[in-house]
Order: structure tokens, then sequence, then C-alpha cells
């Protein structure tokens, strides 16, 4: 079956290759042989065109080409086709908590909106039969540095036919965006006969050169000798260079990309565990719990550090080994707690966990740490399991809005979501807070620290697209609810205002959120909109 595949994979191969253009060719030339032969009392642009050694190019340069060097579809357009299957939502008048901020949100989200448009990656158009050889899209470059054009080459069919066509070859490559100079390669300038073209343009945005009937000289040229020096300082745009051959023009796109440097952790000499994790929690009036939360900690994992940020009234000194305590104003927060304690990590690993979770022995940071390290899965937070607690999983549902923002319609099921390799780990984008993750990941997540309440969802929504997350149910931590009288105080005062607070809204630039705030007789349901592809 294979070597059926293959022969009959060659045999097609061929023939889009070899036999179609150059079937394409021989019907043109025969066509303007026919004229010729009846040239009297026919039409005359017959008998113009056959004495005209162009024409056959010309005739072929437009069958492949179409009618000249424009696209069939405008590139907004096939992009707008390409959205037309994503999930979008409408979006419901705001209720009185949102009106305020709303205005503000949609007018910070166009800018948002704005600013991503022009990071865009750019849609490598590829031709039907081009005459020659070229890389779309991939070529990247430092910004002034320079790169060769590489992957260019001529179609072995119109290399045979060139040397008939008695005509002066020209090449033109430009940088429409103006981004970047060409220029030959100093090798090409002194090498070849200069008699034998002319360049216009060396080192601007537009270099062309007219080879007189050298095709040899032309495939040297397009191997790897045109180079395009990047001119402005980017961080990461794409630059589109249009290539004109025989009058056929194609577009190659090339990345101006400043690459950032690594955030590497040191591992310490050991490789130990102690080295590279540290265990990090938000506590806030609840010191009966935290006491037993770091003995718990440290029973399984002695000398492992600990780091605690704590926003109670009256703070308690924690004096403990391997503990640091971090004592932050009454109140501040949970998000800004968090941020705090993150950014006294010095491991490559973080383990957080709420200050109710406890370690057991199946508590296995371990294993946790090995997913993470694991070469052939990019996993950057993996969760456990917290005993006593709902099991969450699936995938945030996020509605577009083609003008106030996004929805947040809860969770979606994909069919397959087994991480492959670890039959108990699932990929998901919302799990219960007890987590391994790599601290340069978590720390480009970030918290937005204007979030105070004890926020869950809202925490998980920040990593998408930034982090890919899983639940594994090989490692373990039990939960027990630890109440005083004035952390449930301030627990209830928090609750009553947390389902009309407008951040994280804000934040996310998003005008409906499914989950506890207040958006009175919504149905979800009723904000998606049907895609027409289904
Ligand atoms: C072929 O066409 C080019 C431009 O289209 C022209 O400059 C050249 O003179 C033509 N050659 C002949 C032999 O007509
Ligand atoms: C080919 O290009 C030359 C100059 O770029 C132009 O004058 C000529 O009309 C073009 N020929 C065709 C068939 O487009
Ligand atoms: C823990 O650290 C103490 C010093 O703080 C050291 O004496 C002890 O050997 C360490 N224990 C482990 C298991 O690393
Ligand atoms: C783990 O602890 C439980 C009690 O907390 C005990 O019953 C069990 O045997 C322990 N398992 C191991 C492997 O030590
Ligand atoms: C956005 O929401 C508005 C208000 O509900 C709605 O009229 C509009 O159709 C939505 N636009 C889309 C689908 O992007």
């Amino acid at each position: 079956m294979a070597l059926l595949g293959i022969f009959l994979y060659r045999i097609l191969d061929f023939f889009f290759r070899i036999v179609l253009p150059v079937a394409v060719v021989l019907y043109f030339a025969v066509q303007l042989g026919k004229c010729a032969i009846h040239i009297e009392g026919a039409a005359p642009e017959c008998k113009r065109q056959s004495t005209d050694s162009n024409s056959t190019y010309n005739v072929v340069a437009v069958a492949i080409n179409g009618d000249g060097n424009t696209l069939s579809k405008d590139e907004f357009v096939m992009r707008e086709e390409m959205q037309i299957g994503r999930l979008r939502c409408k979006c419901p008048q705001s209720p009185d908590w949102l009106k305020p901020v709303n205005k503000r949100r949609i007018a910070e989200g166009n800018k948002w909106e704005f600013e991503k448009k022009k990071r865009l990656k750019p849609l490598s158009i590829c031709k039907a039969m081009s005459p020659f050889n070229y890389i779309g899209g991939g070529i990247t470059v430092e910004p002034y540095q320079t790169v060769p054009i590489i992957g260019l080459s001529l179609h072995p069919v119109i290399e045979q036919m060139l040397p008939h066509l008695n005509t002066d070859i020209t090449l033109k490559i430009s940088s429409t965006k103006m981004l970047g100079k060409l220029h030959l390669s100093k090798q090409i300038r002194y090498d070849a006969e200069l008699s034998n073209y002319v360049i216009l343009g060396e080192g601007t945005f537009e270099l062309e050169i007219s080879i007189k009937q050298n095709v040899k000289l032309l495939n040297t040229i397009l191997d790897n000798h045109i180079l395009y020096t990047s001119s402005s300082y980017e961080l990461d745009v794409y630059d589109r260079l249009q290539l004109t051959l025989l009058n056929f023009t194609n577009d190659i796109h090339v990345r101006i990309h400043r690459e950032a440097l690594p955030d590497l952790y040191d591992p310490g000499e050991e490789n130990s565990i102690i080295d590279k994790v540290t265990v990090i929690t938000k506590t806030f009036e609840r010191y009966d719990g935290i006491e037993k939360f770091i003995n718990r900690v440290h029973q399984f994992y002695p000398n492992i550090s600990i780091i605690i940020a704590d926003d109670s009234l009256y703070p308690h000194p924690i004096k403990k080994d391997h503990v640091k305590h971090f004592i932050m104003p009454f109140r501040t927060g949970s998000f800004p707690g968090r941020n705090l304690a993150l950014s006294q990590v010095k491991t490559k690993y973080v383990v957080f966990l709420d200050d109710d979770m406890f370690f057991t022995n199946q508590t296995n940071l371990e294993g946790m740490m090995a997913k993470l390290e694991d070469p052939n899965v990019d996993m950057d937070i993996t969760c456990g399991e917290v005993k006593n607690l709902a099991k969450l999983k699936g995938l945030r549902s996020i509605g577009y809005n083609d003008s106030e923002g996004y929805c947040n319609l809860g969770p979606f099921y994909p069919r397959s979501n087994v991480v492959p390799g670890y039959p108990q780990c699932v990929w998901g984008e919302m799990f219960i807070f007890f987590f391994m993750a790599k601290t340069a990941v978590l720390r480009k997540i970030g918290a937005y620290p204007q979030i105070v309440q004890a926020a869950h969802e809202e925490a998980w929504i920040d990593a998408i697209g930034k982090a890919k997350s899983t639940y594994c149910s090989d490692s373990s931590v039990y939960h027990k609810h630890f109440r005083n009288r004035r952390y449930t105080k301030y627990r209830v005062e928090t609750r009553s205002v947390l389902n009309n607070d407008p951040m994280a809204l804000f934040e996310n630039n998003m005008c409906y959120w499914w989950s506890f705030y207040n958006f009175p007789n919504i149905d979800k349901h009723s904000l998606m909109i049907q895609s027409p592809l289904e």
C-alpha cells in the first residue's frame, strides 16, 4: 500500500511540476503558431505577436500570473473570511454598577485592538504556478542586521525557456514597508563581469538588476546573494518584500525580530527540589491555620522555602527557618499579595496554594516538577487535586464582539484534552488553586493589583493564551476550612461588593461575565451568536 501511495504521489508530483507547465507553454506556442500560418487575411495582431520573440513569454506570463501582478482578493477581505467561524457574542446592556466604567473600558479596549492589529502575522499568499521558488514567510532578521533572501531559484521549465527569449532579464525586489534595504552580496559585485548587468538602487528600499541573457548569473544571484538589511528598530514586525522577475511578482514576508534573552534560574549544585521550588501563599486573619500550613509543608519537604504575604489587621510575627513573612497594609488584597510573594521567589518553580490547604504524604512535588521539566510536553502550570473541594475542568468560552469587547461565556469541554504521555493529566484553563508553575511564566502573567477579593476565575482568565495548564490526579493536598469570627466578618463584607466590582471586566475588556458578576436576567446562551459554519 505504502509503495503504491509513493508511486501515485510521484506521478502526480511529476504531472503538476513538469507536465502541466510544459503543456501550458506548448499550448500557447501552438496557438501562436496557428496564427502565424494563417496570417494572410487573418487578424493582424497574430502576425505582430508571432514575429515578436517576447510573445510566447507574454502569453505565458498572463497564463501563469493572471492579468498582471495584482491579487484576485484583498487581504483584508480574506482575513474577514477566515474569522467567520470565530465565537462571537452580543454584549448585554450594562448593569448600573458597570456603567460608570464601561465607556472608558471600550475606549481602552479599542486602543488595545488597534495595537494588536499592528502585530498581525501576515497572510502568505501563494500564487498558482510561480516561475520561481521562494519562501513566503519565515525569513527572520534582528534589527539592523542582514539576512540573505534564502530559498530563491528558477523553475526548471522557466530556466530552459529563458535562453530562447530574446529579452533582458530584470529582477526587482523592494521593501514595501520600507523597513529594510536591499543589496547584493559583495561576492557577486566583485566576481561577475560588470558589463553583464546593471544595478539600480543598491542599498535602498528598491533594488533592480538587469541581466543580459545570463541565466547562470541569474541563478548565482538568486542563490542567497540578495541581502536584506533591517534599517529601523523594531521588536517584532513584518516587512513585505515584493520580488519581480520576468514580470512575475511574489511577496516574501520578512520578520524583523529582536529576540528576548532567556530567563534562567540556577538549579543549584545538587539539583534538589529544595533548590528548585518555593511554596507561596497569601494569608488574611487566619493565624490558626498558617502555623499548620507551614508545619505540614516542612514535614514533607524539610527546608523548602515558604513565602507568605499577609495583610491582616494585627500581623503576628512568624519566625521560622526557611519561611519569609511579608506584612502588607491591612486588606491590600489577594492579587497584590500573590504579586508580592511571587516577586520574592528565587527558584525556577513555584508552588501556590491557599493558606487552608495542607500537604500530605500524597503531595508529590517531584512528580509535578518532572512534568514541567519534560521537554516533550509544553506544560507551564500543573495543578493537583484538592481533597474536599469540587473538581474543575474545561476550557473557557470567550466570545468576541467586534465593537464592545469580549464575553466570558463559561466553560466548554473539548473531546480530547488528555495530555500526551500522561493519561492522569488533562489540559484546561481553570482548576482549583494548588499548582506548580514555571516562575518566569507566572511572573509574565502577573496579577492585576486592582482585583482585591480572593479572586479565582479572574486569575485563570489572566492566564489564557499565556500559559498551558494541566490538572493531574497524581499529586494532592487537602482542604480544611479555617474560620474565625474576624475572618468571616471581612469575608462577608467583601462578598457583598464582589458581584458588582467592575475591575476584572475592565482588565479583560469584557462586557459580560457568566458566573458570579451581577448581570440580572441574562441567559448566557442568548448572547452566543450562531456561527454560519455550523
Ligand atoms: C521584449 O519586451 C521588452 C519589454 O516588454 C522590450 O523592452 C524588448 O525590446 C522586447 N524584445 C523584443 C525582441 O521585442
Ligand atoms: C514587463 O515589465 C516591463 C518593465 O517592468 C514592462 O514594460 C512590460 O510591459 C511588462 N510586460 C508584461 C507582459 O507585463
Ligand atoms: C535543613 O537545614 C538545616 C539548617 O538550616 C540543616 O542543618 C539540615 O541538615 C537541613 N535538612 C535537610 C533535610 O536538608
Ligand atoms: C499516608 O498517610 C495516611 C494517613 O494520613 C496513611 O494511612 C497512609 O498509610 C500513608 N501512606 C503512605 C504511603 O505513607
Ligand atoms: C456586539 O454586541 C452588540 C450589542 O449586543 C450587538 O448588537 C452586535 O451584534 C454584537 N457584535 C458582534 C457580533 O460582533
